[in-house]
């Protein structure tokens, strides 16, 4: 037989071996019996030297197609018996009932901040947003509250260390760094991005440094709204913060404004509301939201014409806005990540 026939048969003989092998084990003898080094093939393959020059080309051809043709056969094998090995022993019994996934949802805080958010958004309002990270430029100076003034006492406030000054991936200005007291700092941040008009709301979370108590958190979220443009009244403030708290809780919600201080705007306001749920808790009014017409010392600060613009912004506290909507006393429960208490919104 000329070394071309046997090499042919060789390869038959092996392919067939390889597809009736019974298991993984079986399958590496018969490779060692034909690629092993005293093998079948190997030999076949030691002969390939003893040809004449002329006949060297064809044969190592056909030799290096029917190793090709093996070591595929092999391979194919192999993870054919690998599957094989891995499938469970006894068959599966797919008539036991699955694992039910476990469904999140959304935080009581985020759902009460979307409500506000498409309220605003029905108006005309846009959402902005702004670093937790502020300066006290953003947070104070700009919106008219110098380094002196009283009202800065008030906040009391997470400053940054000097050392973690503004860089590249935290951009907070030339100013000491802290923890915004308050989303008013993205008023700033936006009015200095932007010419007028305005319409935007600013949710987001913010910091001051108290204690915690069923009341208090040192962290807690906002709502800021700021709108300007030309001739903006008082009367539209009172109007679209009515008809968002009415749409919120609901339209028996009445609202009263009592005029307080706020540096960034005059007159400033504070709004209380009342309805049904807050008779409930024993109360005639709960505070809710400061509010204002936008003092020209602001535009002024951002480059605006006070004489050509006007505007109003308001902010207020999410969490006791979801406190009274779902009846909550202690205003802690929403960061303790309590599955027994987040579940049941
Ligand atoms: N920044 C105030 C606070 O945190 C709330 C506030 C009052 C926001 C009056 C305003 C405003 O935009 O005009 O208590």
């Amino acid at each position: 037989m000329s070394l071309l026939a046997l090499v042919d048969a060789v390869k038959e003989s092996a392919l067939a071996d390889l597809k009736t092998a019974a298991d993984l084990s079986a399958l590496e003898q018969t490779k060692g019996s034909y690629l092993g080094v005293d093998g079948r093939f190997t030999t076949l393959l030691k002969q390939l030297g003893t040809l004449p020059k002329e006949e060297k080309p064809a044969a190592g051809k056909a030799v290096n197609a029917a190793k090709m043709a093996i070591e595929a056969a092999l391979a194919n094998r192999r993870s054919e018996l690998e599957l094989k090995a891995a499938l469970p022993k006894e068959p599966t019994d797919f008539t036991l009932p699955g694992r039910p996934r476990f469904l999140g949802r959304l935080h009581p805080l985020t759902q009460v901040t979307d409500d506000i958010v498409r309220a605003f958004r029905k108006l005309g309002f846009a959402v902005a947003d702004g670093p937790e990270i502020e300066d006290e430029y953003h947070c104070f100076d700009a919106l008219n509250t110098p380094a002196d003034h009283p009202a800065r006492d008030a906040q009391d406030t997470f400053f940054a260390s000097e050392n973690a000054r503004s860089t590249s991936a935290n951009p907070v200005g030339d100013h000491l760094p802290l923890l915004r007291t308050h989303t008013s700092s993205v008023q700033i941040r936006v009015m200095k991005s932007q010419p007028p008009p305005i319409r935007i709301i600013i949710p987001g979370r913010v910091y001051r440094r108290d204690n915690a108590d069923a009341t208090h958190n040192p962290t807690f979220h906002q709502i800021e709204g700021l709108y300007v443009d030309r001739d903006v009244t008082m009367g539209d403030l009172k109007g679209t913060v009515e008809a968002v708290f009415k749409e919120l809780l609901g339209g028996d919600t009445r609202l009263r404004f009592r005029p307080h201080y706020f540096s960034y705007t005059e007159p400033s306001l504070e709004i209380d509301f009342t309805n049904p749920l807050v008779k409930k808790l024993g109360k005639d009014w709960l505070e809710i939201a400061g509010c204002g017409m936008v003092h020209p010392q602001v535009f002024e600060n951002v480059g605006y014409d006070p004489e050509v613009w006007s505007g109003w912004a308001f902010g207020f506290g999410i969490e006791r806005i979801a406190m009274l909507r779902y009846g909550i006393t202690d205003i802690r429960l929403f960061y303790e990540n309590d599955l027994r208490f987040l579940n049941q919104f």
